[in-house]
């Protein structure tokens, strides 16, 4: 790889490190070559620009000015001056769509694409190549910003690099969405896809149907009131904003389920008519628009028609997903379409329900993308399929001559959690983690697809589900967040995992490896820190745990530059204050310690540490909580609370299984109850023991109302058995 990596300064000091100087680019250029001069920007330095992009030169002033504290002249011109940067287009270049070429030398910085999309892209290349500091919003004094002399070729691997932010389930304001088009543009991903309309809240202002969003868009009654939407000139502005910065925004409109808000505001949408409210808490309605009556197609027609007037893109996405049919199986206006058309089944109605909207989207040169279900299922025209459940859509919707976009689950999910950590942020538990290394896995031709369908895999797309923030408030004091708000959960949840995903869609293949992305990576949360960008702290990397005389030598290696670790080995979870690791220690076994990566006294990670594994238990589930002669009582039962957000994920009959491993005394239970959100939820109310034998030892109850976000705790009565010399775990399992 023609790529230099050069790290000049990184002083391991928390606080006072500077000018971390390295070609760490994410997304890895397609190719870098070093030329051994350093451009250093002064005030003096002009901006210069070909016709098209005055736009550009100014965004790129307003870009360098804050942190410099210079105000750069601007200025037209054909090419660069001494001590200038010039961006330009070429067309004879032969760059690739969005791609741009880059070279600095000590005279001056040049940037060349093909469209102003490629020249924003070089733009964000070069902030790389500055020192982290020119992220700040403020002026940032005794900074040298120089950079190292190269010239880069690059264009994008895939041409949709998407990121999708639902919107309904939790109202993120207009300055959140601008906020989330930086976090995006300065890892070149190009399009947002607001999930704008779900059962609980219609986000988007459409004249004709003011109750669309004066009831639509709330949910609550007074202090609980929470909500918002769009109004169309905040649409305009983010629609404007995102394109500067090459960011397509994509209206979701979906149908035909996932409609409440909707129905709540004009019940004859639905087929029964019934009055809703908006829901306070998240599930999917089984109230879909009717598919019989045409008053739904006029409507949608109606909202169509203004919501193309705002979104210039030529996509709209119709949802498509999860659509559960018994409204339309007892109703009468259904039933007859589904007669009078011929009809087998209430899915082929929702065939016919997407190819009437795909017609009216045609009518305005509107191509639709729907969740993969949409794409199953046959449809007369061209659609993009976004590949959410099922990879294989992948492979026939291409055959089918569909577009498609990979969303899916087990890489793509965001609002899922990077780990199974005690302590890590609330989020949706319906799918396993997804790891930083899980998203970089990521290739979007899934094995199984014919590389001739390779230009009809457009990319990969994040989602950003809010289903867990719904109730807009804390669910989870999160230390590393410290500050109870959705928005910074949902920075917490896209970084860094956004760079990673925007790697896989942009670098070539064969130049992607997880152990240079994660070096690179290394120096860029010092730039998300200075862009105010929130991000999960990663924990440090065990590498390694020789045999020595006296136990185990663990080697530690930090991943943040700047950062430093911090380790505990008595049992205790090490804080801001614990040991610093500066060399490797022994400990006796494994589980004995943890670490920590801290930042700053504010942002550390969750611990590194790796708890007894309990073999022999297995058959009794995953571990909840162990205890120790420390947290039980002797004679006295008393609580012995346990977290089980995590652990119970979906609804069903659950065992808790208490086991005795050490100790003098056996331990006593009286009574497992299990809350949710604080409220009592199930209980079982039986005597059991565990000791060197054990009695009824296992409680059992039901989950019925499992929600997402939710947080599960379970609380015990117990007591040692005369003494409290006991050591043991429980277990929880589903049936
Ligand atoms: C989806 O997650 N229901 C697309
Ligand atoms: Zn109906």
């Amino acid at each position: 790889m023609n790529r230099t990596k050069i790290l000049i300064s990184i002083l391991l000091v928390i606080g006072s490190f500077t000018n971390i100087l390295a070609q760490d680019i994410i997304p890895l250029p397609k190719s870098y070559t070093s030329n051994g001069d350093v451009f250093q920007l002064t005030p003096d330095a002009k901006i210069l620009y070909s016709g098209e992009l005055e736009a550009m030169a100014e965004y790129l002033e307003e870009t360098l000015s804050p942190a410099t504290g210079w105000d750069f002249d601007v200025a037209q011109a054909k090419s660069a001056s001494s001590n200038s940067i010039l961006i330009s287009l070429d067309k004879s270049k032969n760059i690739d769509k969005e791609g741009y070429q880059l070279s600095v030398t000590k005279q001056s910085v040049e940037i060349i694409g093909a469209d102003a999309a490629g020249v924003f892209n070089g733009i964000q290349t070069l902030l790389q190549m500055l020192p982290s500091e020119i992220y700040s919003n403020q002026r940032q004094k005794n900074v040298e910003w120089i950079i190292d002399g190269a010239v880069i070729e690059d264009a994008p691997l895939y041409p949709w690099r998407g990121v999708m932010l639902d919107v309904s389930r939790y109202f993120y304001g207009k300055d959140y969405v601008l906020h989330l088009i930086d976090m995006m543009g300065m890892y070149k991903m190009n399009v947002l896809h607001l999930h704008l309309i779900d059962d609980s809240g219609w986000r988007l202002e459409i004249k004709k149907y003011p109750k669309l969003t004066s009831v639509g868009a709330w949910r609550g009654e007074g202090h609980e009131r929470t909500g918002g939407y769009y109004t169309q000139e905040d649409i305009k502005e983010i629609v404007a904003y995102a394109a500067l910065r090459n960011v397509e925004v994509i209206p979701e409109i979906e149908i035909p389920a996932h409609t409440l808000a909707a129905v709540a505001a004009y019940p004859w949408l639905s087929c029964t008519e019934e009055e809703h409210v908006v829901p306070l808490q998240h599930f999917i309605s089984r109230d879909l628009y009717c598919v019989g009556k045409e008053s739904t197609f006029e409507f949608l027609e109606d909202v169509f028609k203004e919501t193309f007037e705002l979104f210039p893109s030529k996509y709209l996405h119709v949802g498509g997903d999860e659509a559960r049919y018994d409204r339309w199986r007892e109703c009468e206006h259904c039933q007859a379409r589904k007669k009078e058309l011929g009809l087998e089944s209430e899915k082929e109605l929702q065939v016919y329900f997407t190819n009437r909207i795909q017609r009216m989207a045609a009518k305005h040169g509107k191509t639709i993308v729907g969740w993969d279900e949409i794409i199953e299922r046959g449809l007369d025209d061209k659609a993009v399929g976004m590949v959410w459940h099922a990879p294989e859509k992948a492979i026939s919707g291409t055959k089918d001559g569909h577009d498609v976009v990979m969303a899916l689950t087990g890489h793509c999910y965001f609002d899922v959690a990077e780990s199974k950590i005690p302590g890590e942020v609330k989020a949706a538990t319906w799918l396993k983690p997804i790891s930083l290394e899980k998203v970089y896995a990521l290739n979007p031709m899934i094995e199984g697809l014919d590389e001739k369908y390779r230009p009809q895999v457009l990319g990969a797309h994040v989602t950003l589900w809010s289903d867990q923030f719904i109730h807009g408030t804390i669910l989870q004091e999160i230390a590393p967040i410290n500050e109870n708000r959705s928005e910074k959960y949902m920075d917490y949840l896209t970084f860094p995992r956004l760079s990673a995903l925007a790697e896989v869609c942009w670098t070539p293949k064969d130049l992607q490896s997880w152990n240079d992305f994660e070096n690179r990576m290394s120096t860029h949360y010092r730039r998300l820190d200075e862009a105010d960008f929130g991000y999960r702290v990663p924990q440090p990397k065990l590498v390694s745990k020789n045999k020595v005389n006296d136990g185990l030598e663990i080697v530690l290696e930090n991943v943040v530059a700047g950062a430093e670790i911090r380790y505990s080995i008595d049992g205790v979870a090490p804080n801001v204050y614990s040991q610093v690791y500066s060399k490797p220690f022994v400990v006796e076994k494994l589980s004995q310690f943890q670490a920590i990566t801290v930042v700053n006294r504010n942002q550390y990670s969750l611990p590194l540490h790796f708890p007894e594994k309990y073999d022999k238990f297995k058959k009794y589930g995953e571990m909840v909580a162990e205890w120790a002669p420390n947290k039980i009582q002797g004679k006295e039962f008393a609580d012995f609370e346990m977290n089980a957000t995590g652990k119970i994920n979906k609804n069903g009959t659950y065992e808790l299984a208490f086991w005795f491993t050490n100790g003098q005394h056996r331990l006593e239970i009286e009574l497992v109850e299990v809350f949710k959100n604080g409220n009592k939820i199930a209980e079982d109310d039986h005597p059991a023991f565990t000791g060197g034998n054990s009695k009824n030892n296992i409680y059992t109850f039901e989950i019925n109302d499992y929600e997402t976000g939710a947080a599960f705790t379970i609380k015990a009565k117990v007591r040692g058995d005369v003494g409290n010399d006991s050591y043991g775990a429980v277990f929880i399992k589903k049936q």
